[in-house]
């Protein structure tokens, strides 16, 4: 017993803090992402793929094929997929030969499970 119990202490030590109680939040977290890769071309009268990324409400109308965010569902919406494409395929987003980092990934689809708030 005394040796789950410091194997469980010594993993809550080393998980990241990705799995800590604090939720993934889209003012602190996620805004920042969005704002430095995708609101060039996702915001404004006409954006692209009818999707505006700048703020929360924009982003839960969806675009054209419907909502790129589905709280709770970080597989069934547009948007994880898109920034998981890799380069040279089509629809990857961004576009172009840049990319999300993995870390930048991994918080959004842990944003998504945390209900996209
Ligand atoms: C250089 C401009 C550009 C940037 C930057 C960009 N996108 Fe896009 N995005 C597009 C275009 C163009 C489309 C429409 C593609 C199509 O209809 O085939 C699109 C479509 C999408 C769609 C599908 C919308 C729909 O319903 O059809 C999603 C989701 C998306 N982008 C997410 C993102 C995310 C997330 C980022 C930032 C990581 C990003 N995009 C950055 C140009 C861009």
């Amino acid at each position: 017993m005394r040796i789950f119990l410091s194997a469980a202490t010594a993993l809550m030590l080393i998980l990241p803090t990705l799995a800590a109680a604090e939720p993934v939040r889209y003012q602190s977290d996620i805004k920042p992402i969005f704002d430095k890769h995708c609101v060039e071309c996702h915001s404004g009268w006409f954006p692209d793929g009818g999707l505006r990324l700048n703020s929360l409400e924009n982003i839960h109308e969806g675009g054209k094929q419907g909502r790129a965010v589905i709280a709770g569902q970080p597989e069934k919406g547009w948007l994880i997929n898109l920034v998981r494409t890799k380069s040279g395929r089509y629809s990857k987003m961004p576009p172009g030969p840049a990319q999300l980092s993995e870390q930048e990934i991994q918080l959004i689809q842990q944003w998504i499970a945390d209900g996209a708030r």
